[in-house]
This record gives structure tokens, sequence and C-alpha cells, in this order.
């Protein structure tokens, strides 16, 4: 068991560090949330110590508070058209590079972000690959608390079966104030139209199925990393 974990530890770790070396001095930089993003911000903070000039803009206050740390620079995010690249984390992928995220609770400006940037990395464990999503991880869906009850009604219509998220015996609360419904709906077998429907509820803000907002994957793998772009492994 210790054994595996420090295998995850170690994958997050190259593939961080190797996602980083895609980032360009004078770059607009998305940065991610999450225990696998740690690591790029981590490194990121050094080459910004040693010179490298970049601005960011952070998906959670967990991942700002971490960036003005290290002092990396940061800016607002309405404040650019554009950015050049995000490195964020994933809780699941399948080898068409739909994604799963949410598990931190940062979906929204997750999701906002990568819908801003023109190269958009993922990076991951061996461990979050996956040809069944939504098997083993419950889709994140933020509702606006006023609205939950009316959600909650129409997921299960959609065959879902949600279950409020709880931190301290509390509802967990997002950065922007909302509710977090992890909805099991089994195996994903059509993201592309689950995503449609969900889209479709008023008072749901926003679910974790994220398509066409992942360009690169990098993976790791044991002691190595492996990059995934939309139909292939390099
Ligand atoms: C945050 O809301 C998520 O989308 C994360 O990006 C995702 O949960 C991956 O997190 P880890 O890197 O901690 O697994």
């Amino acid at each position: 068991m210790e054994k595996d974990s420090a295998k995850i530890e170690k994958e997050k770790q190259l593939a961080a560090l190797a996602a980083v070396t895609y980032i360009q001095d004078g770059q607009v930089i998305g940065l991610g949330s999450g225990s696998t993003v740690y690591y790029a911000i981590q490194e990121i903070g050094k080459l910004v110590q040693n010179g490298l000039q970049i601005k960011a803009i952070p998906t959670s206050h967990k991942t700002q508070f971490l960036a003005e740390s290290l002092n990396i620079p940061l800016i607002d995010s309405n404040s650019v058209d554009s950015i050049d690249v995000t490195i964020d984390g994933a809780d699941e992928f399948n080898e068409d590079l739909v994604l799963i995220k949410g598990g931190g609770g940062a979906l929204l400006r997750e999701k906002i972000v990568a819908s801003m940037t023109r190269k958009k990395i993922i990076i991951a464990d061996s461990s979050k690959k996956t040809d069944k999503l939504g098997l083993k991880f419950k889709l994140p869906i933020e509702v606006i608390p006023f609205a939950s009850n009316l959600v909650i009604n129409q997921l299960k219509e959609l065959g879902g079966i949600p279950k409020i998220r709880q931190q301290t015996g509390k509802e967990f609360l997002t950065d922007q104030g909302n509710w977090i419904l992890d909805t099991d709906f089994g195996h994903i077998e059509d993201p592309y139209s689950l995503s449609t429907s969900l889209n479709e509820i008023v008072g749901l803000v926003c679910h974790g199925i994220f398509i066409n907002l992942a360009d690169i994957i990098v993976l790791g793998k044991d002691e190595t990393t492996q990059t995934i772009t939309a139909s292939k492994i390099v």
C-alpha cells in the first residue's frame, strides 16, 4: 500500500516536471488545482526565482495562496483574452482525452481557464487512465444551493445518484459558495450526450465532464512519462 502511494507520488512529480518544460518566457500561464499540480507550481516557483518571466492565473484560492507564497506573479482572469499554457490535473481520463474533474471542487474555474487556453496540458499519475469513465469516480457537479433540490431531481431523471459533498459535517462550499453533488452515473458510456443534457439543467453551474479541454496529457508511468495527444501515445 505504502509502496503504491510512493509510486503514485513519484508519477505525479514526474508528470508535473515534464509539463513545466512547455512553459516559455513571457507567457500567461493557467495554474490548475490539486495534488499533482502542486508539484508543477513548486517547480514554476523555482523557475520564477531564477528569472522566468510569466504571469499566472490560479484556478482556486488554494492554488492562489500557494502561488503567492512562491512569489509567482498573478493576474486577474479578466485582464487577458487568452492564456498560453495551462497545467492542470484530472480525476479520470479516457483515450479520447475526455476528462472527469472536480475532485477538489475547483471545476468551474478550471473549466473557465481551460476554455481560455491555447495549450491545455493535463498531468496525471497512471491510476487516472480508464476506459470506463465514471465507474470508479463519481461525477462532481457544482450547483447553486438554492436550486439543489431541483437539480437533484433532474439528475435522478438522467439516471444519476447524487450526493451532496460534505466536509467536517457540513456541506462542502466551492470558492464560489456553491455546493457539489457527487453523482454516480455508473459507467458513463456517452460523456458527450450526458454533458449536453447536464448543460441544460437550470441551477447547475458546472459539471466535471471536460470535452475538448485537453490537448496533451502527460502521464507519469513508473520511472518515466508518456505524452498522450488526441489519438496517440508518444
Ligand atoms: C480539482 O477540482 C480537480 O479537478 C483536480 O484537478 C483533480 O481532482 C486532480 O487532482 P489530483 O491531482 O489531486 O488528483
